[in-house]
Parts: structure tokens; sequence; C-alpha cells
């Protein structure tokens, strides 16, 4: 059965510009990786959407606790480290996968997707609202 893409929805957006950007893109590439995964499975395609993911989310993920640390956010080291294990579970689907191990499983995009809807939706929206609660809408 054909996993479902995850659609942008209101609930998503923080209210920051730049991260709330950043977050479409990266809707964007599960998105991606779901619909190449879906097609007939071309092995390079899959480890470039994955390398490419990887490269956003070292990105993005810096600029997010970047933007912490410059609001001294108290909740910046569980913050990190939830990015950190993201990453790292990434990285690992992509070695795994390239070393021919397994395919890419429907449990991989299921973690994949789940874990980016519900960190925006508590621990991005958290850092969201304390940022907008200092008043300062734009980043
Ligand atoms: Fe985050």
């Amino acid at each position: 059965m054909a996993r479902e893409k995850i659609r942008w929805d209101q609930s998503f957006a923080l209210g920051v510009a730049e991260i709330d950007d950043q977050h479409r893109q990266l809707v964007n590439l599960v998105n991606r990786l779901i619909d190449i995964n879906q097609g007939p499975r071309h092995k390079q395609a899959t480890v470039g959407a994955l390398e490419d993911m990887i490269d956003y989310l070292d990105a993005h993920f810096s600029a997010e606790e970047q933007l912490m640390i410059d609001r001294d956010y108290p909740g910046l080291e569980d913050h990190r480290r939830e990015h950190q294990i993201y990453v790292h579970q990434t990285e690992a689907f992509v070695t795994a996968f390239k070393d021919g191990e397994k395919n890419l499983s429907d449990d991989i995009l299921e973690f994949l997707q789940k874990w980016l809807v519900e960190h925006i939706l508590d621990a991005d929206r958290r850092l969201g609202d304390f940022i907008k609660g200092r008043g300062a809408h734009k980043v």
C-alpha cells in the first residue's frame, strides 16, 4: 500500500519565517524519498535523496541551534540531542542501504516521516513559542 506523503499543515507553522521555510523544504525532501521509494527502486536515486536530506538537516539543525544560542533558549541541550539522534539514524540508514543490507523499508520511511512531524509539532513549536514570546517574530 502506498505510503501517504506529509501534507503541509498550518499547524506546522511556527511563525518564525526562516525556520518555517526550512521545515517546508525538509517536508519536501522526505516526500521526495517516499516518491522515489514507491517507484521502481533506483538505488542511486534513493541514496542521493537520503544524502541530500542529511546535507539539508545539517544546515537546518545548525541554524536552529544557533538561534537557540542567540536567544539563550533553556531547552537547547535536549533539543540538540533530538537533532543528533535523527541525523545519526538517517546516516545509519544511508550506510546500511549503500552496503546493500536492506531495502529502504517502510519502517525507515515511517521513522523519518513521523520523527519530523512530531519534532516540528513538539520541540520546534516550544522553541517558536519561546522566540515569539520574546517579541521577536522576525529572525
Ligand atoms: Fe528542531
